[in-house]
């Protein structure tokens, strides 16, 4: 398992494992511009799933859920690429048979980025429904910030986002893995 997760955080070089390790053998510099997306990070529709008051919780697997296993997370940064702490990141996704939860709060959470700009879930690949590309739904807000609700999608599934009216290619998440664990990181950019 060792083996097979440093596999995974080698094949991507914008890793959560690097910021992890960056974290833990030295501090952690300011995000250099160039790696990170030039403009704020465009706003989509919320669509109708949307729960509020979800869970304070990074983690939204849970034990017998079906699915591959999927770590998402980045940074959060202002336009000038300096990473925003304390800033709310809300998810909410369908299940590995594409279906919402909308009675309760199954894979739907909420937490707040650290003094590094990081955020990070522990959850699983969100099936296909008809409609819709593969997607994760997202909403930020920094202290005193504007709300931001956006999507994040997977570029292994190029032929539904080119089908999907909502895609916008500038939300493609970069990813990682295989059927049974998946990386993917995202870097949002808050305007204000
Ligand atoms: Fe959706």
């Amino acid at each position: 398992m060792k083996t097979r997760r440093a596999m995974l955080f080698a094949a991507l070089p914008l890793t959560l494992a690097g910021a992890a390790v960056a974290q833990s053998s030295r501090r952690d510099p300011t995000p250099a511009g160039g790696d990170h997306p030039a403009g704020p990070t465009p706003a989509q529709t919320e669509g109708p799933y949307f729960t509020p008051n979800s869970p304070l919780r990074a983690g939204l697997y849970e034990p017998g859920m079906d699915g591959t296993r999927l770590r998402v997370g980045g940074l959060v940064l202002d336009p000038s690429c300096r990473p925003l702490g304390n800033v709310l990141v809300d998810l909410w996704q369908a299940d590995a048979q594409g279906r919402y939860d909308n009675a309760g709060y199954r894979l739907r959470g909420h937490q707040f980025t650290d003094a590094q700009g990081r955020w990070q879930f522990e959850t699983i690949v969100p099936a296909i429904y008809p409609g819709r590309t593969r997607h994760l739904h997202v909403k930020l807000q920094a202290p005193y910030g504007k709300l931001l609700t956006t999507q994040l999608y997977f570029p292994g599934d190029t032929a539904g986002n080119a089908r999907d009216r909502i895609f916008d290619k500038r939300l493609l998440m970069n990813t990682a893995g295989d059927a049974e664990q998946m990386i993917a990181r995202y870097d949002f950019v808050l305007a204000g």
